[in-house]
């Protein structure tokens, strides 16, 4: 009659106990699964990070399983974090429509979206690579959509050609004085532009350079540090990996110099060392907050055939004398923007 009671009362008081959450992370294992608080791989592609009001925000394209993962068959996918270890998941900021008349319709493609936050409009811009349904990588245009919470609703404004120019794999920066910029791919992926933004952030303000002309590059990411803009990208093999290159400038508008593949050392879990740059593609330069010189290159292990399971790739930025390297490591945790230079 006792062991009947202690079993009820237990069953009744079940729902109140805290449901099983992953253990908590304090490290990064770049190529490794990477659960957020359901216990999920996160599913942030191509992504990039926002810092507002002590929390990390994460937005990427949300993959499906298998080869239809390619096209965008859910939207943006959001992510807040306060360590950069530990992820919960914010839901879809910006979803796919069921509109077959939408640009970002169902089975279009969302690629690379970025966010930054206007302090004079207290809005969210999101800037991101958009190819209309059915038309392969054709359209070459950027989508904008805004919100009023970092995690969004997200609204949909609207998409073209910046600068009456193709768009693909693009990046949003915004300055210390405020000004922010998108750099994409253009004229077929040959050469990048950088182009000013609007003071509303919502288009693209007129001024625009041409750089790394023929270069082709794709998959660009930019910081600053210590009044020098740093800059990485890729070669353009689709999703295959090839050599990462680096540049250097005293202002955004240039001269860029560019320094070579960055990377050194090996991915033992591919083999992959510098010129395959570890199997990844870069995707974002991620500023630590509270820390001195702390800088993450974000890349992406793109998996085409199971899309879903594309991998993250964190590594932290060393400088150097002019320029930075970016070198492999198994596991490390925030501990190693502690060190002195050079060690
Ligand atoms: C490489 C780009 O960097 C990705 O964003 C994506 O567009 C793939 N190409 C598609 O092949």
């Amino acid at each position: 009659m006792k062991l009947l009671a202690f079993t009820i009362l237990t069953a009744s008081l079940a729902h109140l106990a805290p449901a099983a959450e992953p253990a908590k992370l304090s490290a990064f294992e770049p190529g490794a699964l990477w659960l957020d608080n359901n216990g999920k791989h996160i599913n942030a592609h191509g992504g990039g990070i926002l810092f507002h009001n002590g929390v990390y925000y994460w937005y990427g394209e949300h993959k499906i399983e298998g080869d239809a993962g390619n096209v965008a068959h859910v939207g943006v996918h959001c992510y807040e974090s306060r360590d950069l270890y530990n992820w919960k998941d914010a839901g879809i900021a910006l979803p796919v429509s069921q509109d077959p008349a939408s640009d970002i319709t169902d089975g279009s493609i969302i690629e690379r979206p970025k966010v930054i936050y206007n302090k004079l409009t207290k809005k969210f811009v999101m800037w991101f690579h958009l190819e209309l349904k059915g038309q392969g990588y054709n359209a070459a245009r950027s989508g904008v959509a805004v919100a009023e919470q970092a995690a969004g609703p997200f609204k949909y404004l609207k998409s073209f050609r910046p600068d009456d120019s193709m768009a693909r794999d693009q990046t949003l920066f915004v300055d210390d004085d405020g000004k922010a910029y998108q750099l994409y791919a253009s004229e077929g992926n040959a050469t990048l532009h950088i182009s000013l933004l609007t003071d509303d952030y919502l288009a693209p303000a007129g001024k625009v350079i041409r750089v790394f002309e023929k270069r082709e590059m794709e998959a660009p990411a930019i910081c600053k540090r210590d009044g020098r803009y740093y800059f990485i990208a890729s070669g353009c093999s689709g999703w295959d990996p090839n050599d990462a290159r680096a540049a250097v400038a005293p202002s955004i508008w240039g001269p860029w110099k560019e320094l070579g593949n960055p990377c050194v050392g090996t991915n033992p879990g591919n083999r992959m060392g510098p010129n395959r740059t570890f199997g990844g593609q870069s995707t974002y330069i991620l500023q630590v907050q509270g820390k001195k010189d702390a800088y993450i290159c974000m890349f992406d292990l793109w998996r085409p055939k199971n899309a879903i399971d594309g991998r993250y790739l964190w590594l932290p930025v060393k400088f150097t004398g002019e320029g930075f390297k970016i070198e492999w490591s198994n596991q490390w945790d925030l501990g190693v923007f502690d060190q002195p230079a050079g060690s």
